[in-house]
């Protein structure tokens, strides 16, 4: 792209956050637009949501899942995933761990496990939310009287990310999975009033810098308040074992344009970017992400949660992260977060 072209759209992006999808597909294509739009990006993060980065507790719960995407080793054919489920009393020990060390969040993901109905979901959130913590799930796609009953139960966030918005591409990779469901689950976790957090990935084979462009204008015109990206990170358990990895320096120019856009929204420096690139929080937290989440879960389960192989921090306990983390932090001159770490809005 021509540098003068280039830097009209960075301004524009800064000032108006809004550019049209062939923009923003242009953008994407431009390696040389990196540095740029990472310290247009920065800038908008400092004015929008501040220095503070905040941690989230993640507590991963149940390796089982009923689903069979293509790139993912929980995925349910794949018979060398190692399956656990934490009980009850061993999930609210962990939130109680994570508020003990400091997370005012946290995250309780797993597969698609119909052991965890709703009800049994339900009764372990009014536990947790008895412990005063922000309580965030992300248990993938459920009915919308489930979302409710969860909500009710004292969840105040849901993370589903939306994985692609090519609906075919979806749909190859997701068998099974269709992708109004995604967006009708998308739309009900909106109006029942939790913040919600979506997000894509990247690498995906078919897709392309104009298919992420729209992704992104879909995250805007859901208003999403959290947007997580990863990068594929290929799996040899699972059918994209033999692709590439996803492009770090794509998932950098995504992020950005993501702040750029999403000028509010909470955006998480992902562990998948770290296990392709060590070091690849703190590039991506100057870069306009303002979130980490820290993997909370204790013991054999932390190495058995394997979406994908080599995941940063698995031999780590939760204290040693916490601790690494903080420093990390401050090293970059920012600063914990001290509240829940809510969508803000100007
Ligand atoms: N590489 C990167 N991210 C993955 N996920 C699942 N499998 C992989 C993989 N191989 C992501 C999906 C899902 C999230 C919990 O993990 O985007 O939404
Ligand atoms: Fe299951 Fe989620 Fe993995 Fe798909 S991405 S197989 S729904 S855990
Ligand atoms: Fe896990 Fe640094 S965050 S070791």
């Amino acid at each position: 792209m021509e540098e003068q072209t280039r830097r009209s759209l960075i301004e524009r992006a800064e000032s108006k956050h809004r550019l049209a999808r062939e923009e923003l597909a242009a953008l994407l294509a431009d390696e040389g637009a990196e540095e740029e739009m990472a310290a247009a990006a920065d800038r908008t993060r400092r004015a929008y949501v501040g220095d503070e980065v905040h941690l989230r507790g993640l507590i991963e719960f149940s390796s089982y899942c009923k689903q069979n995407c293509l790139y993912c080793g929980l995925r349910r054919d794949n018979g060398k995933a190692e399956r656990f489920r934490l009980s009850r009393a061993e999930i609210v020990a962990l939130a109680e761990k994570a508020k003990a060390a400091g997370y005012p969040t946290v995250v309780m993901q797993s597969g698609e496990d119909a052991w965890f109905t709703a009800e049994r979901l339900a009764e372990i959130v009014r536990e947790v939310k008895r412990l005063g913590l922000t309580l965030t799930l992300s248990v993938g796609e459920r009915t919308r009287d489930e979302y409710r009953l969860l909500r009710e139960a004292g969840a105040d966030r849901f993370l589903l990310r939306i994985e692609t918005t090519d609906r075919a591409l979806y749909e190859r990779l997701d068998p099974g999975m269709s992708f109004e469901n995604r967006l009708r689950c998308l739309a009900d976790l909106k109006a029942l009033g939790y913040e919600v957090g979506t997000g894509c990935l990247v690498g995906l084979p078919g897709q392309t810098v104009d298919s992420l462009a729209a992704d992104i204008l879909f995250f805007q015109s859901i208003d999403a308040d959290m947007v997580g990206i990863g990068p594929l990170v290929p799996n040899g358990d699972t059918p994209l074992g033999g692709e590439p990895p996803g492009d770090m320096r794509l998932v950098r120019r995504v992020v950005s344009a993501i702040r750029l856009l999403l000028p509010e929204a909470n955006i998480p420096a992902t562990t998948a970017m770290e296990t392709l690139q060590p070091g690849a929080r703190e590039l991506m937290l100057r870069s306009g992400a303002n979130v980490v989440m820290p993997n909370v879960t204790e013991g054999e389960a932390r190495r058995k949660y394997a979406l994908y192989p080599g995941k940063a921090c698995v031999a780590d306990t939760p204290d040693h992260c916490r601790a690494c983390m903080e420093g990390r932090i401050r090293a970059m001159g920012r600063t914990v977060g001290k509240g829940a770490g809510g969508r803000r809005r100007a």
